[in-house]
């Protein structure tokens, strides 16, 4: 969770960071909002368009830089994109534990991917753009 806090000085992640934290953040209190199911709805819609901008310009960049591990990322990128899009059909065919399923897989995001696939592609990256 706090790597979403720290800059990395690469402008497009730093953006998809914010825009990550922020949705964490609406995440933790949707079940306040007035509307948690349209609220909810939205939220999973904003969820997938930019979990796929993000990975979409993370897995350009690496390629750019010939990031040696980007088969292995790529792949836990696809596997959490598979997790969304699971979570949406479920929701859609009437699913009622949305919230914290999508909450666990926010953890996961946090936890294995941020701070082990991306710590390590990101500072591969930091070395590159300074070298050059
Ligand atoms: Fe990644």
């Amino acid at each position: 969770m706090d790597r979403l806090n720290e800059k990395t000085g690469i402008d497009s992640i730093d953006k998809h960071h914010e825009r990550l934290f922020g949705l964490k953040m609406m995440l933790e209190k949707i079940e306040t909002e007035k509307d948690t199911n349209e609220a909810l709805k939205m939220m999973l819609y904003k969820i997938s368009f930019s979990a796929e901008n993000y990975f979409q310009d993370e897995e350009l960049l690496l390629k750019t830089h010939k990031y040696h591990n980007l088969g292995n990322h790529k792949k836990h990128h696809n596997w959490l994109l598979d997790e969304i899009r699971q979570i949406q059909n479920q929701y859609i065919n009437g699913a009622t534990d949305t919230i914290d399923t999508l909450k666990k897989l926010m953890d996961t995001w946090f936890e294995q991917h941020l701070s082990n696939y991306d710590k390590e592609a990101l500072e591969f990256l930091q070395k590159h753009l300074q070298k050059s």
